[in-house]
């Protein structure tokens, strides 16, 4: 891979579409693309809404007010809402939909007549959503946009956000490698993704002929979803179909220039525009929080496993530098792992470890008023353990609960036991939801992103402007001084 220009320099005068714009990864990536190139032309940003006005609406307060253009604001001042009329355009639109909904038709031709990348980050990111919900997004969805690229004119590259969780129930080194029709992580064979279309909308139909209710027929949807993905060797219904999807674009892709980026878990920005920056608790954060609250004292993982995590501005930047680096190459379809059990492991006990010294420090006030003191976590290093531990300390004495609720029918009794039964209803669907990412024996391979690291490093201005080498990160400062901070701060959580 070679690479003698500039990144910035290459973005100058280009017109790039987003999917996703509303959400955590588009807007860092946005925010990052108007900060270095201001000459950039036009970005269109698609944008779920039902017209011109609600798209505007959203992308004024859902994107330019979030606390994340504050660098960017401070830069251009009073100016700054005239830069951005300048160069972005809001789309309504819907992925779901051929050429993704957009229905005014002047601006599809200017779309197709301009666009020279597209960038498709646009998903439904609840791992365990309806079937037909996630289907019609992740898979088909992404679908729409790659056929809508392929009438683009002038289209230099399409850039697909994916997850490395595709690689779904696996264990070992995980290769950048391109997923083939119907291939499947435990080799289970006959996956068919029009099939699987089929068996959505037959289920719906028998579900709307059992005259099924709402709440039935979305508690069966999200089963299905389920099912058909841990038939596969995947561990929920948002890998599966995000699998899928790479499975589609690969195969129907033609000539086009296919990136598929692949992050791990995506954490706070870690250095720009400022560090901490995060919109959401993800995966992890969900039980560090639930931590710092008093509801768990455990912490789930193997010591000989890794966590793999990987802060949103390097996972922008690589995305940047690929975007640039294969711009106008058709030839091969580019995988990317965005990631750091490769070059920069990090393991669930020293993550426990950095939630408990900085919940010592930094201890979350109860609803009394008073600080919740954190014990060091115990480690639970399977799920089998995790089991044991909910079993003997919450499971038996919920079943006393019940047994004291029934003879006494005392309020005491009969509250405690409603809210452990909460308590434990939380933390296992916790368990259940994020289980497979932390009991996951599998490091992501990088060499590809190695190798565009490499390309872009001989312009040492272009390596310091977007860099991604994880080998950067001192986890430990990173965690305590950087990533729970932000969590708390930008998602107003009293931690
Ligand atoms: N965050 C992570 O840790 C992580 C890790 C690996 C891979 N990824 C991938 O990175 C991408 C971005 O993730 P994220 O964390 O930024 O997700 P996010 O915050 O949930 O944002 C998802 C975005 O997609 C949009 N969207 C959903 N359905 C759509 C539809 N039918 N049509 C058009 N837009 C639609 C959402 O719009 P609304 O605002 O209207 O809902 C939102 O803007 C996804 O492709 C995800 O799979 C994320």
């Amino acid at each position: 891979m070679e690479f003698s220009g500039n990144i910035v320099k290459s973005l100058q005068n280009k017109s790039i579409l987003v999917t996703g714009s509303t959400g955590f990864l588009a807007k860092i990536f946005i925010e990052k693309i108007l900060s270095v190139q201001p000459n950039v032309k036009k970005l269109f940003l698609l944008i779920r809404a039902t017209d011109t006005n609600s798209a505007k609406q959203r992308l004024h307060e859902e994107v330019m007010q979030n606390n994340l253009f504050k660098v960017l604001r401070e830069k251009y001042g009073e100016d700054f809402e005239s830069f951005i009329l300048n160069k972005v355009t809001p789309l309504p639109g819907d992925v779901i939909y051929e050429n993704m909904g957009v229905q005014n038709t002047e601006m599809l031709e200017e779309m197709l007549k301009e666009v020279d990348i597209i960038v498709n980050i646009a998903a439904n990111t609840r791992f365990d959503e309806r079937y037909d919900v996630l289907l019609e997004v992740n898979t088909f969805g992404s679908m729409n946009v790659l056929n809508f690229a392929k009438k683009c004119v002038k289209l230099e590259m399409l850039l697909h956000v994916s997850t490395a969780y595709v690689c779904g129930e696996t264990s070992g080194v995980i290769l950048e490698k391109p997923f083939r029709m119907a291939e499947t992580p435990n080799g289970e064979l006959g996956l068919d993704i029009l099939q699987e279309q089929t068996i959505v909308k037959d289920t719906l139909n028998e579900l709307r002929d059992l005259n099924a209710t709402k709440e039935e027929q979305r508690s069966a949807m999200k089963e299905l979803g389920m099912r058909r993905a841990r038939l596969y060797g995947w561990p929920n219904t948002y890998t599966f179909t995000k699998a899928m999807a790479e499975m589609m674009m690969g195969q129907c892709r033609g000539n086009l220039p296919l990136v598929i980026i692949r992050p791990t878990v995506v954490t706070s920005t870690f250095r720009e525009p400022f560090p901490g920056w995060i919109e959401g608790t993800r995966h992890v954060d969900s039980l560090a929080v639930a931590y710092g609250n008093g509801k768990v004292k455990c912490f789930l993982g193997n010591p000989t496993y890794v966590i793999d995590m990987i802060p949103g501005d390097m996972v922008v930047n690589a995305m940047i530098v690929a975007m640039v680096i294969h711009a106008n190459q058709s030839s091969v379809e580019y995988i990317y792992h965005i990631g750091s059990s490769s070059k920069n492991p990090c393991t669930p006990n020293k993550i426990a470890d950095f939630g408990y010294k900085y919940f010592v420090k930094n201890p979350v006030i109860g609803k009394n008023g008073k600080p919740i003191m954190v014990k060091r976590p115990t480690l639970l290093t399977s799920m089998a353990s995790f089991r044991r531990y909910m079993s003997t300390r919450y499971i038996l004495p919920l079943k006393v609960f019940k047994v004291a609720n029934v003879l006494c029918c005392c309020n005491y009794y009969h509250q405690s036991y409603s809210l452990m039964k909460k308590k434990i209803g939380y933390v296992m669907y916790l368990v259940k939801l994020f289980g497979p990412f932390i009991y996951f024996n599998g490091i992501f391979d990088d060499q590809n992103t190695d190798r565009l690291r490499t390309a872009m490093n001989s312009n040492t201005v272009d390596a310091e402007t977007f860099y991604f080498d994880p080998r950067c990160i001192d986890w430990e400062d990173y965690a305590i001084n950087i990533h729970l901070p932000g969590v708390e701060k930008y998602n107003n959580l009293k931690l």
